[in-house]
């Protein structure tokens, strides 16, 4: 017997009932997606190294530090995903998919980024992304914002979660901001802890993110970048919140919202819950108009979109009780053949009527061979409701018996009349 072997490390096993849980989360979101017109793209959870290196920025600290690589048989260097944007850019690219400029699509599946694990971070986790090519208007910003709202409310979460936005400018303003907030910093060097130190010169605006107090301190008196917008960002942005605030949904703007992903400009955002210990970012996302231009300098093709990190919306979830699935009953009939050929066929073939007249209705045969009454006690450990026990005497007498485990009742009734007495007991 091998020993010991355990999932890897910061990788999780998920059971039932959290699976129902999971389900119920994941097609909240679905509907809601679909109803706003958006269309789903599946991508492999692998891809060549290069397009994570070149698409997030070679100084993130996902493409840094937390990328899963491994070489195939022909010495490829490919990574696991630790997102999903570039990958789906990638496909649309590939297949020349803007054939409708206006793309609305959604991705579900794992990410990988090898980080320290801790509550609501781990090396595997899974987003429900969203991304918009081709539309600029700060309409369509507004939209995704939205949508996710009533993602919250329908989970019943929207007085735990807060939505921060800040304009992070186009690159040019970006550059122009960052070369005096390097002066400001390298003049107050020994100030700065050692993560700010290393981030100087690779990735400064990744210290406006710092949750060190005393860095946070010295922010205040740095140059701000809301200072160095152009006239077009800072437009978007007013009309962003014009929107948001005409559709009452509540925001604050946090001047020192950066992403951790190099290919954003313009309006970034993120829903954020204070209910996860420290501030733990469910939903983040913003523009990446010059994303599309980097695979291709033919295609100028704007885009926008967010992610949600499941495992995290779970926790908030369960955290703060706001989704009760009604688990009372698992299985709506459990049905018992008595230990003969004669009793299983009929079984098989009752459980086929059944699911044909009742698809929503849940069953299960078991297949436990043993006396009734251990058989029943299985049953109640599955939740069961009903009890359908076909022995010989059944068969014999061409009857059928049903047993209620809620109301402790039992009937019998001939086998024709199986529909008609389901109606009834079911309620249909
Ligand atoms: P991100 O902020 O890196 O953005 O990740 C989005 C969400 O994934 C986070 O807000 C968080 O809920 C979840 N997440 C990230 N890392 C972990 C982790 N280690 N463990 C658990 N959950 C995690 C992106 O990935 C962008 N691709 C989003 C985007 C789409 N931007 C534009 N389009």
């Amino acid at each position: 017997m091998i020993k010991n072997i355990t999932s890897v490390y910061g990788m999780h096993d998920y059971f039932f009932p959290d699976t129902l849980l999971w389900e119920y989360i994941e097609n909240v979101i679905k509907d809601i997606l679909n109803n706003y017109g958006y269309k789903e793209i599946k991508i492999p959870i692998i891809e060549k190294s290069i397009l994570f290196k070149q698409m997030i920025g070679e100084m993130t600290d996902i493409v840094e530090k937390e990328m899963y690589n491994l070489y195939d048989k022909n010495g490829e260097s490919l990574t696991l995903r630790p997102e999903g944007t570039v990958g789906c850019i990638r496909a649309m690219v590939e297949h020349n998919a803007f054939s409708s400029l206006n793309q609305r699509l959604w991705y579900n599946g794992p990410m990988f980024r090898y980080e320290r694990p801790q509550k609501g971070r781990y090396r595997q986790f899974n987003q429900i992304g969203i991304e918009v090519l081709g539309l600029e208007s700060p309409y369509i910003d507004a939209e995704i914002i939205i949508m996710t709202y009533h993602f919250w409310k329908k989970l019943n979460i929207i007085n735990n979660i807060f939505l921060e936005i800040n304009s992070i400018g186009s690159i040019q303003d970006r550059e122009k901001y960052i070369k005096k907030l390097i002066l400001y910093l390298e003049k107050h060097f020994h100030l700065l802890d050692e993560d700010c130190k290393r981030r100087i010169y690779t990735n400064p605006l990744r210290i406006l993110d710092s949750k060190n107090p005393n860095i946070q301190q010295l922010l205040n008196r740095a140059p701000q970048l809301k200072n160095f917008l152009s006239t077009h960002c800072v437009v978007n942005l007013n009309k962003l919140c014009d929107i948001l605030n005409t559709m009452k949904i509540n925001f604050s703007i946090n001047y020192r919202l950066v992403r951790g992903l190099d290919y954003y400009n313009d309006i970034v955002f993120e829903w954020i819950t204070n209910q996860l210990g420290s501030h733990k970012t469910i939903c983040g996302g913003g523009r990446y108009d010059k994303l599309v231009e980097k695979f291709s300098q033919k295609k100028n093709i704007n885009g926008i979109g967010c992610a949600i990190g499941i495992e995290r919306l779970i926790l908030l979830i369960k955290n703060v009780n706001a989704i009760k699935l009604k688990t009372n009953y698992l299985i709506d009939i459990y049905l018992i053949p008595m230990n003969n050929n004669l009793t299983l066929h009929k079984t098989i073939y009752i459980r086929e009527i059944i699911r044909k007249h009742f698809p929503l209705l849940k069953t299960v045969i078991s297949y436990y061979f043993n006396n009734l009454k251990k058989q029943i006690i299985q049953a109640i450990k599955q939740k069961v409701r009903f009890l359908l026990i076909i022995g010989e005497k059944e068969i014999n007498n061409n009857q059928l018996t049903i047993k209620d485990l809620f109301l402790k009742k039992q009937i019998t009734f001939l086998e024709k009349e199986l529909i008609t007495k389901l109606i009834e007991i079911l309620n249909y």
